[in-house]
């Protein structure tokens, strides 16, 4: 029997559309289910400032299909050297909708990001007072500590502080990964949120590594074991409003992830909505998929919830997706969970 789910189009809170040559490619990808995205700023250089942000803004938009439509929301590059006022000047204007805070070195491109978080108290407080939402990657970057430590580790060191420091700052914990940082959003206040991707509610540690090394399956923060894939499954079918859909698509070319060393990311932009789909209703949740999807991140940041819908079909056979996408610079393979979804999004 064919099952049909109509859900208000979703936005997606966490998205590299990287630049020049992948334009038209990454942004139609995204523009065919998502209305709108948080569209991340570690270009090389980086998005850091206004001007930099509009004029990657029009590029995006030159890039998209005249018969779809698509709003980038765009973001600011946090450095030790931001001026509150560039900060102030864009979210009240209108220019960024966040700002993104990376730990230097805790991911590709963050060289820029921030060392010493004491340097950037001026801008937290400036946020703080304009409603402007910080989005963290939420690592520490001590190579000391193990990696599938690191959000812990940055949670208890330093979130936890600038959380105390700031209580009204709108925080976004970017891409969780721990039963540890879902039980910190439960306990946080409702200035707390955290999005989820689609790979990291689909593969554990195991599937990364186990019988072999799946480049295709390495991303940042790299992927925990299964508790920890079952916290972020109960947190986002629970409709919670403080959890929401940020895929953290991010494209790399073949060549550059099954190397010697390989890059972090996983493209899940063409088929997101299919995966969650299929998860949501293994969980008996599919009522929640739109909270998820395309209701808790508007309101998280004060959006308008999208008016318009997509349409969602359940087939009777496996829909089958490309394994690669090509571009002028390689091919990109498309994120391919161990299961298979009989979820299409119609378009
Ligand atoms: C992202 C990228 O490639 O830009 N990679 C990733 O594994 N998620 C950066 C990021 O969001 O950490
Ligand atoms: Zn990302």
């Amino acid at each position: 029997m064919t099952k049909e789910l109509v859900i208000v189009r979703p936005d997606d809170w966490h998205l590299h559309l990287r630049d020049k040559d992948l334009l038209p490619i990454t942004v139609n990808e995204s523009a065919k289910s998502f209305a709108r995205a948080i569209i991340m700023p570690n270009l090389i250089p980086p998005i850091t400032k206004l001007i930099d942000a509009k004029n990657y803004k029009k590029r995006i938009m030159n890039a998209l299909k005249p018969n779809l439509s698509f709003n980038p929301l765009m973001t600011l590059y946090l450095t030790e050297e931001t001026e509150p006022t560039e900060v102030k000047e864009g979210f009240l204007s209108g220019v960024i909708s966040a700002v993104k805070l990376y730990p230097a070195g805790a991911t590709t491109n963050s060289q820029s990001g921030v060392r010493n978080f004491e340097k950037i108290k001026p801008i937290l407080e400036t946020m703080a007072e304009i409603g402007c939402p910080l989005c963290i990657h939420g690592e520490v970057t001590d190579t000391k500590i193990d990696i599938f430590d690191r959000e812990k580790v940055f949670i208890n060191t330093v979130l936890d502080k600038i959380r105390t420091d700031y209580p009204t700052l709108k925080v976004i914990m970017e891409h969780i990964t721990t039963k540890d940082a879902v039980d910190y959003v439960f306990s946080g206040n409702e200035n707390l949120a955290a999005t989820v991707t689609t790979h990291h509610l689909s593969i554990n540690r195991n599937d990364l590594l186990s019988g072999g090394i799946r480049p295709h399956f390495y991303c940042l923060p790299v992927v925990k074991r299964e508790i920890h894939r079952l916290a972020l499954l109960e947190a986002v079918v629970s409709g919670s409003p403080k959890f929401f859909l940020g895929t953290d698509s991010a494209p790399h070319l073949d060549h550059d992830k099954e190397s010697s060393c390989g890059c972090a990311g996983c493209f899940t932009a063409t088929n997101t909505l299919e995966i969650l789909a299929h998860i949501f209703e293994e969980q008996k949740a599919l009522d929640k998929l739109e909270l998820f999807t395309s209701i808790n991140g508007a309101k998280f940041y004060g959006k308008k919830i999208n008016s318009d819908k997509i349409k969602l079909i359940k087939k009777n056979k496996p829909v089958r997706f490309p394994e690669k996408i090509s571009t002028p610079n390689g091919e990109i393979t498309i994120f391919k969970p161990k299961f298979e979804t009989k979820w299409q999004v119609q378009v």
